[in-house]
């Protein structure tokens, strides 16, 4: 069939066609209708059923002859460490750690905060979860003790998962101190810390609050799966929003298994027995869902990457593992691939390599330059598929259905809605938008299976973010047009996040950390164009009157205080000190006209600015900091 007719046959029957792909589900008790509008604009979906994720990622395939098949091949070349994990094995581990917890009072609905590195135990550690039914909320290394400690307060976890230690290029960080003072920190106490010591580094237990991974399961009996209602919450995911608070993405359990299992033959081609890789981190969305669950569900075997596309230790190491493991589906975002191609342009590590067995290579995270599209289509000589999405939705907004029918690609665009999206451009007065229009991008609710159906303990917030602006749709928070073909292209998002390597970041998190700086009367953060990581934060500093201490080393307290308080992912290396900032009449910061300016692009000078010579003022100062070339 093609992929219109599919599209269509949704459109016409969106019930019948979520039905439909429901049977490839093992359920306890399978739904007896697809979509619950009873709390319309919150929708549901599979209500009525009873499921449980972990069964339908391990136990059914091992009871249906998958069980020596390798569930998961973790390569990392960080630590020179290579293991194949069978499902029998992965389920034998996963049912003694849920039975360990189940032992020690944690119970279906209960959190468990996991701040993991990428090893085969994080992913023991969230089917576990899952297999009791306990919701879990990862927590990315590359985040401060004050994030974690935020985590914490909002969906007040019993327990926390944790391992000795990350490792990042040159060195190994210590995760105990960061979970010390993120429980300090926190109001909430967790009631223990299981934690997994790792060889290079052991870390120090505190008595009565912290268990060794491996004492900690002894003795436990092996865990059943406990049933889950469809829209039991899987687990929460946190992402940036507009203000320091980040948003606690919820997963309802049965949406979530039925359109990622779908996702994996339509979108990604891949049978269950292919081995499919997506290089991300388990701590975010892309990880979650394509390195954890949607393999899994699918009978797939998942590389579990620990390592860097550069530097660990070339940057041929992408393509060693395509060819070691036969990955016929390869997933990453745009900058790794900038990242390989500064290092290697002419691609010469890949020719040590015989990468016939891959496919297709999946790019998402960011906007797809044309540049990197190009460089990796002529190295792989495969189809690069672009496609978008978002934390909250989980899986695929736009992109091209190649397990459907490979449509055409068009270098720029991710392609076309996926079933289950009716996607529309609106102006600002909510109006559709004609083709070639740039606007809002939105989709007409109901969001499909598998999407947040709202945020932890934050409906107010749900509603205000994402479906006030544009009753009756979701408002993605992301600005482009539609073509003619039914053709998407996301061009900026329309608030205060930016992307840096992939990383969804906050400015406004940003701007509240550099405002508790003493010498800080006020500030703003701007995203810039980055020819590595896409975007990177820059930081503009007014400070208090009477403030004369050298700005080197007040723009160092802040990039210090970003990283304590943020982490190193925010990756916030340049601030500069100003007079003042532009602002509108009313007050409001011009940051957009400030991006602008920094990128060199043209603009259009705000018919409220304040003080249209502060602009040049911003110019120069940029130019300092090696941005606003003419
Ligand atoms: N734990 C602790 N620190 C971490 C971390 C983790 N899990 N992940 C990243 N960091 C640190 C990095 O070490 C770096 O620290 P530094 O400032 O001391 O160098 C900082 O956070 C910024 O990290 P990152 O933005 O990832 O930059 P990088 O220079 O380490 O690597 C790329 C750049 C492009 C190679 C890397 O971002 C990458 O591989 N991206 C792939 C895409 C991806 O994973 N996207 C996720 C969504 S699909
Ligand atoms: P995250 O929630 O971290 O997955 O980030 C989602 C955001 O990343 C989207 O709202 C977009 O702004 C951006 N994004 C993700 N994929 C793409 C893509 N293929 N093209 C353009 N932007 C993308």
């Amino acid at each position: 069939m093609a992929y219109s007719d599919i599209y269509e046959a949704w459109k016409s029957d969106p019930e019948g066609f979520w039905m439909e792909a429901a049977k490839a589900i093992d359920w306890i008790k399978p739904p007896s209708f697809a979509l619950d509008s009873t709390t319309a604009p919150l929708f549901c979906w599979f209500t009525d059923s009873q499921v449980n994720t972990c069964y339908n990622a391990l136990d059914r395939h091992v009871e249906n002859g998958r069980a020596e098949q390798t569930a998961i091949i973790y390569d990392s070349p960080i630590t020179g460490t290579k293991k194949k994990i069978s499902y029998r094995d992965l389920l034998a581990q996963t049912e003694q750690m849920a039975g360990a917890l189940s032992t020690n009072g944690i119970d279906k609905g209960d959190r468990v905060i996991i701040y993991m590195p990428m090893i085969p135990e994080t992913i023991v550690a969230m089917l576990a979860c899952a297999r009791i039914g306990a919701i879990h909320s990862v927590v990315f290394g590359g985040f401060a003790a004050n994030e974690l400690a935020v985590r914490i307060d909002d969906a007040s976890p019993k327990a926390i998962l944790s391992a000795s230690c990350g490792i990042e290029p040159g060195r190994v960080i210590a995760y105990m101190p960061l979970i010390d003072a993120a429980i300090d920190l926190a109001s909430h106490k967790p009631e223990f810390v299981v934690v997994h010591q790792r060889e290079q580094l052991s870390a120090e237990l505190r008595e009565g609050r912290d268990f060794d991974w491996q004492t900690f399961q002894e003795g436990a009996e092996p865990a059943t799966c406990v049933p889950v209602e469809g829209n039991h919450p899987a687990y929460i995911l946190y992402t940036s929003g507009t203000t320091g608070a980040p948003k606690g993405v919820i997963r309802p359990t049965a949406g979530h298994l039925v359109a990622l299992n779908w996702s994996m033959k339509n979108i990604y081609n891949v049978d269950p027995g292919d081995v499919f890789w997506a290089a991300s981190d388990l701590g975010w969305v892309v990880g979650h869902s394509y390195i954890c669950y949607g393999p899994l569900i699918h009978g797939n075997t998942s590389v579990l990457f620990e390592g860097k596309p550069v530097g660990t230790p070339d940057a041929g190491t992408f393509w060693r593992v395509i060819s070691e493991y036969s990955v016929r589906s390869f997933f990453t975002a745009p900058t790794a691939f900038r990242a390989i191609k500064r290092e290697d342009p002419d691609g010469k590590y890949k020719e040590k390599y015989d990468l016939s067995c891959l496919n297709m290579l999946y790019l998402a995270g960011e906007r797809a330059d044309p540049d990197t599209i190009h460089w990796a289509q002529n190295l792989l000589n495969v189809p690069v598929i672009d496609h978008w999405w978002q934390t909250e939705t989980g899986w695929t907004i736009a992109g091209n259905p190649i397990g459907i029918e490979p449509l055409p690609v068009k270098i720029g665009s991710p392609s076309v809605a996926m079933p289950g999206y009716d996607i529309q451009i609106l102006d600002e007065a909510g109006n559709l938008l004609p083709p070639n229009t740039l606007g809002a991008i939105t989709v007409r609710l109901p969001l499909p299976p598998g999407t947040f159906p709202t945020l932890w303990n934050a409906e107010e917030r749900f509603l205000k973010s994402y479906l006030s602006t544009f009753p009756g749709y979701y408002e993605t928070g992301d600005a482009g047009l539609m073509d003619e073909d039914g053709y998407l292209y996301v061009m900026a998002r329309t608030d205060d996040v930016i992307n840096v390597a992939g990383h969804r970041l906050s400015t406004g998190a940003m701007e509240e950390v550099l405002a508790d700086h003493p010498d800080v009367a006020e500030c703003a953060v701007i995203g810039v164009s980055d020819m590595l990581k896409g975007q990177l934060p820059v930081g503009f500093l007014c400070l208090s009157k009477g403030v004369n201490r050298p700005h080197r080393e007040i723009v160092g307290e802040c990039v210090n205080m970003m990283r304590d308080t943020i982490g190193p992912v925010a990756a916030f290396k340049s601030a500069t000190v100003i007079e003042r900032l532009p602002k509108t009449r009313s007050g409001k910061i011009l940051r957009a006209t400030m991006a602008k300016i920094a990128d060199g692009e043209a603009f259009k000078m705000p018919a409220t600015i304040d003080d249209p010579v502060i602009l040049d003022e911003i110019k120069i100062a940029l130019q300092t900091l090696g941005y606003a070339k003419d």
